[in-house]
């Protein structure tokens, strides 16, 4: 059977789970790279983005990179999509040309799991819409595992647009299968509604001081038709600041997935203050999409 990895809610706790032992053990191994062993040699992985990427297209490349593979950086704009090819055709060609895998990220919510019958090969979803981005999902999970040693009964706020961020909807699936509350804050216009009682609104400096980590988001301009940005009056009523981070316990961590715009949802000062854990997210984005290719290329039971 094929392994996509499409979204985290086709995942167990226990497979999760081991996926997240599996890119701990990774990230372990990248202290001494080359001591890494290749089980990707002579495999090749198509990372095919039509939407912009920095931390993900190019932690893909690191780590297929890390397990031996060849990797082909496909750009839109630059190929016969210029000349009208369809996704479905440009995707048909790839597997025809014999790559393992295709690491896919586009604008749509659904069009993987509209596409995925037509294939035998493995897809990994980079991000679709608004929808999930899980393998973003899997990197934030080895991130509070790192530093809390558990996932079960944490409580991490997350502030901004959450409406549009497929971060945030991959991190309340996966909240759903730990038992992880979620407390969502900011614009109330910007954030979804729910019936889950592990997922509940909150005002964001009241709940400041109950949580373990807050996701800082940013407000993705790209997917509000229109939307008039005041930053500095943003950054007042939401913004990561020194003023709100004092309001943090001091175990609790500051996450953010990138990229972020300094001076409206986070202060310069706060980005790489010792609470802020962004650098080592995007740090364990290459282990846990080592462990997410090894999954999905050699079909390794969890
Ligand atoms: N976090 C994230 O998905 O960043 P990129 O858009 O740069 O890949």
């Amino acid at each position: 059977m094929v392994k996509h990895f499409l979204s985290l809610a086709s995942f167990t706790q226990h497979e999760l789970s081991g996926l997240i032992e599996k890119a701990q053990s990774f990230s372990h191994q990248l202290q001494k790279p080359e001591k890494i062993p290749s089980l990707l040699q002579h495999k090749i992985i198509a990372n095919v983005f039509y939407e912009p990427s920095t931390r993900t297209r190019c932690s893909f490349e690191v780590a297929a990179k890390r397990l031996g593979a060849e990797v082909i950086n496909f750009v839109p704009e630059n190929s016969s999509v210029k000349k009208g090819e369809t996704v479905y055709d440009t995707l048909k060609t790839l597997e025809s040309l014999g790559v393992e895998s295709i690491v896919f990220r586009h604008s749509d919510d659904h069009l993987l799991d509209e596409l995925k019958s037509a294939f035998h090969v493995p897809f990994i979803n980079a991000g679709a819409g608004k929808l999930e981005h899980p393998t973003q999902g899997l990197l934030d999970l080895l991130t509070l595992y790192q530093e809390f040693e558990k996932l079960q009964g944490l409580k991490v706020a997350i502030c901004g647009d959450i409406k549009h961020s497929r971060v945030a909807g991959s991190l309340m699936v996966a909240a759903k299968i730990f038992g992880i509350k979620i407390f969502l804050c900011g614009p109330e216009s910007l954030k979804p509604s729910s019936q889950d009682p592990l997922i509940e609104s909150a005002d964001f400096d009241s709940i400041l001081g109950e949580v373990d980590a807050v996701m800082m988001l940013r407000i993705q301009l790209e997917r509000h038709e229109s939307l008039e940005l005041d930053a500095k009056s943003y950054h007042h009523q939401f913004g990561m600041n020194q003023r709100r981070q004092k309001l943090m316990q001091p175990h609790a961590i500051i996450m953010h997935p990138g990229p972020f715009n300094r001076g409206i949802e986070i202060s310069d000062d706060m980005v790489e203050h010792p609470q802020s854990r962004i650098f080592k997210q995007m740090h364990n984005g290459v282990a846990a999409r080592m462990a997410i290719l090894d999954w999905a290329i050699n079909r390794k039971d969890l």
